[in-house]
Parts: C-alpha cells; sequence; structure tokens
C-alpha cells in the first residue's frame, strides 16, 4: 500500500488487530448455525468485541478525538474537528448467515470532510483505502472506477429495503425501474462493500436508501480518489446520520440519478 499519512496508518494496524478477533468468530457461525440456540447473540458479542478493539486502538493514539460509531454511539461528543466513523461488521446478516461479504469500515473526518478511509473484508483478505489527494488502492494496487459509459450496460449494485422499512414500495419500484434500464442489478449485503467494488471497477453504479452515515463515511473517500462520484439525496437536516447514497464511475451518475428521483416512483 502506498498511502503512509499517521491516520491511514493507524486505522489499518487497528483493522488488522481486530479482524484476527473476527476471522475467529466468523469460524465459530458453522458450529452456532446447527446449534439449536443459534448464532443471533453471539453476532452481537463479536459485533461488541470488534469495535472495543478498534476503539481501543485508535483512542490509543488520539483519546481526544470524536467517534461515531454503530454499536458505542457517540464518544467525546464536543470534539467536531477530528472524527473515526466506524462500522465494526458492515453485512452482519451476511456475517451470521456464514457468508464472507462483511467488512470493517472506517472514515476519519476532518471539520466534518472525509479524509481517509478503509474498508477490509478480512476473509477475503481485501484492504481498500485511500486518503484525500493520493488516490485509492485495493491492498497494493491503484484502482479506478470502471470506465462505462453506456448506462444499459451497466452492472448496478443496490441494498435494502429492510423488514422494518415504511417505504418498501418506493424502493421496490426503484428497482424495477432501474433494472429495466440496465444490464442487471446486484444485491450482496454490505453497503461498504458495495462502495468499495465501485470504487475498483466490480460494479458502475450503486444506490440506496436508509442507510447511516457509518455505513459509507469510508466509501465516500474511497470512490471519489478512485475517480467516481458520490451524492447523498433526499437528506434529512433532522437526522443528519441518515443517508440515501447514489454513487457512481461519474459517467452514468446523470442516468441513475434521474431514475431515482424520478416522480412516478411513490
Ligand atoms: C447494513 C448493510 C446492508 C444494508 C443495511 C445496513 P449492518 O449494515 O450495510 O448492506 O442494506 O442498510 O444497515 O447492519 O450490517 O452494519
Ligand atoms: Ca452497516
Ligand atoms: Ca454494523
Amino acid at each position: 500500500m502506498r498511502l503512509n499519512s499517521p491516520q491511514i496508518n493507524l486505522i489499518t494496524r487497528a483493522c488488522m488487530k481486530a479482524s484476527r478477533s473476527l476471522i475467529r468468530d466468523f469460524g465459530e457461525i458453522e458450529n452456532l448455525q446447527v446449534s439449536t440456540k443459534g448464532p443471533g447473540d453471539f453476532v452481537s458479542s463479536a459485533d461488541k468485541r470488534t469495535e472495543k478493539i478498534l476503539i481501543d486502538e485508535l483512542q490509543k493514539a488520539h483519546p481526544d478525538y470524536g467517534i461515531v460509531s454503530e454499536e458505542a454511539g457517540i464518544i467525546n461528543k464536543s470534539n467536531k474537528v477530528n472524527r473515526w466513523i466506524i462500522d465494526p461488521i458492515d453485512g452482519t446478516m451476511n456475517f451470521l448467515n456464514g457468508i464472507p461479504q462483511f467488512a470493517i469500515s472506517i472514515g476519519y473526518e476532518e471539520n466534518n470532510e472525509i479524509k481517509c478511509g478503509v474498508i477490509f473484508n478480512p476473509i477475503m483478505n481485501e484492504m481498500f483505502c485511500a486518503e484525500k489527494g493520493n488516490g485509492a488502492y485495493l491492498n497494493n494496487s491503484r484502482i479506478r472506477v470502471s470506465n462505462k459509459k453506456n448506462f444499459g450496460d451497466a452492472l448496478i449494485v443496490t441494498g435494502g429495503p429492510k423488514g422494518i422499512s415504511k417505504i418498501k414500495d418506493k424502493i421496490f419500484s426503484e428497482y424495477v425501474n432501474v433494472s429495466k434500464n440496465v444490464s442487471n442489478v446486484r444485491k450482496l449485503g454490505s453497503a461498504a462493500l458495495d462502495m468499495a467494488y465501485v470504487a475498483c471497477g466490480r460494479f458502475d453504479g450503486y444506490w440506496q436508501r436508509e442507510l447511516n452515515y457509518w455505513d459509507v463515511a469510508a466509501g465516500i473517500i474511497i470512490i471519489k480518489e478512485a475517480g467516481g462520484f458520490v451524492d447523498f439525496f433526499e437528506e434529512d437536516t433532522k437526522y443528519p446520520l441518515k443517508k440515501n447514497v447514489l454513487a457512481t464511475n461519474s459517467n452514468i451518475h446523470k442516468e441513475l440519478g434521474d431514475l431515482i428521483n424520478k416522480k412516478d416512483i411513490e
């Protein structure tokens, strides 16, 4: 990896450390799947274990930095200048079912702007990272978004709706609408990896509603540094951590955006 700012070094070190216990926990899932108790409680403790290792490592270096983390919530709320945005396991449902499509996702923000980020899938040993102005990488190789220009040929990824969503019909009609206009649509179950996959050209675009900031914080800088576009649409100022995301290779941004904003989708 050619990125070596202090923040990136710190995040990657924390990810490597946390991933050792995460890999062990994932190995246990198979046994738990067939047990009568099931893996549910175990997964939430794996989530918390991973998060604790990450937070401990990051705090060792910067005890005063703000943290927004999915399980632990907000730490050092008054520090709005330097913040870590953490999702200890993005793709919990996959993890729970023994599907190796999940990742640790950490973004670093300065004055409300994401400066660097890491998304690490420990099972595939794929570490996506980026730093403002210094490009995006997958392990040691520089990555770029795809060069596809024809929207009709695009492979798009999306996610949701969750079971509790109140806008399921709207999300499904968006899905139908997009799938009628592109080559195909996938759903892989980890927003962070969906964004990382746009950054390295595996997908041409991604959109999803009802996300949280920690799902996408690291992905924002990784896609931008890989040459793509990221937008948030229909922002709700009352809930700044809630996000609807549109991210593409930039060539197809307008087409995908126009479809999602279409008035007849209600
Ligand atoms: C979820 C994943 C999933 C997305 C959900 C997220 P979690 O995060 O990113 O792909 O569809 O909206 O909540 O719960 O696994 O950290
Ligand atoms: Ca998540
Ligand atoms: Ca999570």
